[in-house]
């Protein structure tokens, strides 16, 4: 994201507008989103919270790259509060059909949607989007190549402050393709905003990120070293369709045998640590089935917690617009 992209975040009087990336986000907003969310969270088998506060309002669904939870959890958040949710289908979108994305755009611009929920494959988009709409409407990063994916980051923040609030003592891990996952980005600066004792990113040498990407955390090849003591482990899928050549990236035995994470390489770990993944996940590739579906496993606590995390973005980006 460019230096002035953060800044394009807020409106004038810097309330929250669009959000496309966590960076400009300081510890005191995301703790708010985190805890207007956690308002949002009911037990399981009760009815979800619902309120009215944007009714009147359109929010649009415009994902251009597959996906199945965020886009699920959009809808229903935009619907909870009362909104009407437009999901533009985007195999028949007239983009398929090469139309521009800013005339995709500014069609939904003319159809009243003022929040669009955008995913796109390329770096920029929606940040570029954000300079060319008018003014009332607002821009949400659902994911962005492999830059940034806001809302994810805040639910992984807030499924680690559920299990420890005490960040400034957390050993995190990350474990997989850290340099194709926009998750383990958007995460990481989340939990550096946060103060986060220490964040480990570890991958073979072939799928770690780039010099400067990650600035602050540790770059670790070997998963005994970089699971040792965690409190918190992250495991993510080999991003195949952002490899242009696969030559080197491990096959899937050689992969799960020495990066999977599974009941018997997070021993090393706190005895108590959590197993986080973003979905979707391949079981015996770099999770274990069983670990994934074992009382450590908080990945549908993550999932509960994106639909809460989108309720209160989008809540927010309301109340901001109600008050113009
Ligand atoms: C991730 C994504 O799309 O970036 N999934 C998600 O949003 N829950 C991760 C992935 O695709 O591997």
């Amino acid at each position: 994201m460019a230096q002035d992209d953060s800044t394009l975040q807020f409106d004038d009087k810097g309330n929250l507008r669009h959000l496309l990336s966590l960076q400009g986000l300081d510890a005191s907003l995301l703790t708010e989103l985190m805890d207007e969310a956690e308002g949002y969270l009911t037990a399981p088998g009760a009815l979800p919270v619902r309120s009215q506060s944007l009714a009147g309002r359109t929010v649009g669904n415009l994902f251009f790259e597959p996906s199945t939870r965020t886009r699920a959890s959009f809808d229903l958040a935009g619907r909870r509060l009362g909104a009407d949710v437009l999901n533009l289908d985007v195999n028949t979108s007239s983009r398929k059909k090469g139309e521009s994305i800013l005339d995709t755009i500014y069609t939904l611009e003319a159809m009243q949607v003022d929040i669009m929920v955008v995913r796109d494959a390329s770096d920029g988009v929606p940040a570029y989007i954000a300079r060319h709409v008018a003014g009332h409407v607002s821009i949400l990063n659902a994911g962005e190549s492999d830059v940034s994916h806001p809302t994810q980051g805040l639910l992984d923040l807030l499924t680690i402050r559920q299990h420890n609030p005490d960040f400034k003592n957390l050993v995190v891990a990350i474990v997989g393709d850290i340099q194709h996952s926009r998750v383990a980005r958007s995460a990481s600066e989340a939990l550096q905003t946060m103060g986060v004792g220490e964040l480990r990113l570890i991958s073979p040498p072939v799928l770690a990120p780039s010099e400067g990407r990650f600035p602050g955390a540790r770059i670790i090849h070997t998963l005994a070293e970089g699971l040792k003591d965690a409190d918190v482990v992250m495991a993510l899928r080999i991003q195949r369709e952002r490899i242009g050549n696969l030559d080197g990236v491990p096959g899937i035995d050689e992969y799960f045998a020495n990066y999977g994470v599974s009941r018997e390489s997070i021993k090393v770990a706190k005895p108590d640590a959590i197993v986080m993944h973003p979905g979707p996940m391949n079981r015996g590739i770099e999770i274990e089935g069983a670990l994934a579906d074992s009382p450590r496993s908080v990945i549908t606590k993550q999932v509960r917690n994106g639909v809460a995390v989108r309720m209160a973005v989008l809540n927010r980006i309301g109340k901001m617009m109600s008050m113009r």
